[in-house]
């Protein structure tokens, strides 16, 4: 008898094949009525797999549920604190996308302070001809980024910004003492210290909202933050408000409060780098994220312990 195991929402082919393979598989985003689809197969369900979501609701109609294996390492929209407290183990996608959101952050940082997307449109609309060369802009030699959040994907960044000669800062809630880089206790102390800001934490309460206007006004006019962590770390409002007003130089954004939804005023701004959630995206990363939520499943339902649970 293969377990059975409810998807939550569409997944890459490579996961659905695999899952169809070894289990007896239940679509949840392809029922019409939710509650009675859940009501008919949550009994029988052991394992869920998540495109990133899973709530009190979905467990509640999965009694019998010992493992979720979500996709990506924020875990942010599993609710992981309910799921332990019934027994249920929850995985995530740890490690595999390091490399590429970092470069991807390093991607938007270079983006913001060299203007590459508001001078290739300056190319495209013709104005070099017409107008000569642009404004200079500024280098990242000899320059101080701050990182807020130095896990995985911080240490990487900082690890791939020393070919660029910058000074590295980070804030965490933790100093860590095997990092060679200057810890500031206080974010807006790192902020008032820093050229640029990469944000890299984990969503969730614990972090909401802790870039605001006092971080953003430290950081300055001349300022750059780049936000490759969720949207919700950051006061949205309050980076659009200082953008408008001047009070903070550039951003470079892949994540956003309401995703897919990007707020009107940041389209027209041309020191406003901005991505559709995309930091992991590759064919490459995003194939070894997926194999991480097959393979974890795997080890569970052969009695051995995940490779990647959290908490
Ligand atoms: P990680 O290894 O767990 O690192 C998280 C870091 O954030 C740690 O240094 C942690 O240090 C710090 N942190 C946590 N809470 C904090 C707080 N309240 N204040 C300050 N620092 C705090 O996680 P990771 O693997 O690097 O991933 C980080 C996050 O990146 C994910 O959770 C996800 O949201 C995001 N992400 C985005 C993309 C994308 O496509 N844009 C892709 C992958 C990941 P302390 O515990 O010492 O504070
Ligand atoms: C994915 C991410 O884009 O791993 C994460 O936390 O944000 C990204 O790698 C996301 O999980 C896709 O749902």
């Amino acid at each position: 008898m293969k377990p059975n195991v409810l998807l939550v929402g569409k997944m890459m082919p490579h996961i659905m094949e695999a899952l169809d393979a070894a289990y007896t598989v239940h679509r949840l985003h392809e029922a019409g009525d939710r509650d009675a689809f859940l009501a008919e197969v949550g009994g029988s369900v052991r394992g869920i797999a998540t495109p990133g979501f899973a709530d009190r609701p979905i467990m509640d109609a999965c009694p019998n549920a010992e493992i979720i294996s979500s996709f990506g390492v924020g875990y942010d929209g599993v609710d992981a604190e309910y799921a332990m407290s019934r027994g249920i183990i929850v995985c995530n996608t740890p490690g595999v996308l390091d490399d590429e959101v970092a470069n991807t952050a390093i991607a938007l940082l270079l983006a913001t302070t060299r203007r590459i997307v508001a001078y290739d449109r300056y190319v495209r609309d013709g104005r070099w001809p017409a107008e000569g060369d642009p404004p200079l802009t500024r280098g990242l030699a000899g320059k101080t980024i701050g990182i807020l959040g130095l896990g995985r994907i911080g240490a990487t960044i900082a690890q791939k910004l020393a070919v660029f000669h910058c000074e590295i800062a980070y804030h965490t809630r933790n100093r860590r003492d095997d990092q060679p880089y200057r810890y500031f206790a206080d974010l807006v102390g790192m902020a008032g210290a820093c050229d640029a800001i990469i944000v890299i934490t984990p969503g969730g309460e614990a972090t909401r909202n802790i870039v605001n206007r006092a971080v953003i006004d430290a950081l300055g006019p001349d300022g750059t933050l780049i936000n490759v962590s969720r949207g919700s770390v950051v006061d949205e409002e309050a980076v659009v408000s200082a953008l408008l007003e001047g009070r903070l130089g550039a951003a470079g954004l892949d994540v956003f409060a309401d995703e897919p939804n990007v707020p009107e005023a940041l389209m027209s701004m041309d020191n406003v780098v901005l991505q559709p959630h995309q930091g992991s995206a590759t064919v490459e990363t995003r194939r070894a994220m997926g194999d991480l939520v097959v393979d974890n499943l795997a080890a569970h339902f052969a009695g051995k312990p995940p490779l990647t649970p959290v908490g």
